[in-house]
């Protein structure tokens, strides 16, 4: 079969078997294609509660599957594999925010969307990268805790002097590839470039960029600005996309080697198999899981929209 003609048949599956499929921008240009909706982490998670589909594919990794799944508990949500995780999420869990908790009792505990939900279970309020500094603005509590990014956490803090952030140690493993040295190489091939950077990167490579934002940040300020090159400090493949949608602009990547394995686990194949109901893997949540997990996703959508 071709690309195309496998396209054609998932398009085709996905109405026969009343299946949503969910990709995140860092899902390469074939999957994105036949996705019934593309975005960043926060988009996805307000996508999923509006699918009117019985069966949701998460093409991404397990944490957003288990979003989906915390919001649409009567669904059925698969994971597109079953070992694309996400490192950044397990680098925390819920016995360590709750000894912070006993530790810092007046402290309210954020956690970026990429956690476990298990660990979402013990925290206030999540957050997305596209969301983080303005829900925490909303928040009535100054003190919080914030897990599991610390350059995510470090990029609010510098947004909101008034809170007082404290940052737990922990990153993406991708995006902290990227340098100081890869910026400087960067500017000096690419004079007229802007720089546009994803807040998981290192403070000191985000202090150095014309933008800070999300994926879906990242990709319209590309699309609407007047310039016409940009450097692009994210997973690689949101290169691809807007060299793809904007082929009189011109696209280069900070670091060649800023490649998310995880999300690249998932092919067009394993879409297939998942539509056809012949793979993927289906998420399962115990019910306390999901009631407790909830409260701070739902803490998210009202703060954040
Ligand atoms: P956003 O989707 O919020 O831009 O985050 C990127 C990411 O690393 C997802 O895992
Ligand atoms: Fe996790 Fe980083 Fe991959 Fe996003 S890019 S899924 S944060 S490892």
């Amino acid at each position: 079969m071709t690309i195309r003609e496998m396209q054609d048949e998932i398009i085709r599956l996905k109405k026969e078997n009343d299946i949503c499929i969910l990709a995140h921008a860092y899902q390469t240009r074939d999957i994105t294609e036949v996705a019934d909706y593309t975005g960043d982490s926060f988009g996805l998670s307000c996508q999923a509660t509006l699918a009117p589909q019985k069966t949701v594919l998460m093409c991404g990794v397990r944490f957003m599957a288990e979003t989906v799944k915390i919001l649409s508990r009567d669904k059925k949500v698969l994971l597109s594999h079953s070992d694309a995780g996400c490192p950044m999420a397990d680098q925390t869990d819920g016995e360590l925010i709750s000894q912070m908790k006993r530790m810092n009792p007046s402290y309210a505990v954020v956690a970026y969307i990429n956690t476990t939900a298990e660990t979402k279970t013990v925290c206030d309020v999540c957050v997305t990268s596209s969301s983080a500094v303005k829900i925490i603005g909303r928040m009535k509590e100054k003190d919080i805790i914030f897990v599991p990014d610390s350059n995510l956490g470090a990029y609010v803090a510098s947004r909101l002097p008034e809170k007082n952030i404290m940052l737990v140690r922990g990153g993406c493993p991708t995006h902290l590839r990227m340098t100081t040295a890869d910026v400087k190489r960067a500017r000096v091939l690419h004079p007229d470039a802007l720089l546009l950077v994803h807040p998981e990167c290192l403070p000191a490579v985000a202090e150095k960029a014309d933008y800070i934002g999300s994926t879906t940040g990242i990709i319209e300020y590309a699309k609407n600005s007047v310039n016409e090159e940009f450097i692009i400090g994210t997973e690689n493949s949101i290169v691809q996309h807007l060299q793809f949608e904007n082929p009189e602009k011109r696209f280069y990547p900070l670091s060649k080697d800023c490649v998310c394995h995880n999300m690249r686990l998932t092919t067009l194949s394993h879409v297939y198999s998942a539509v056809s109901l012949a793979g993927g893997e289906e998420i399962k949540l115990e019910d306390e899981t999901i009631q407790k997990a909830r409260r701070c996703i739902d803490e998210m959508l009202r703060l954040g929209t």
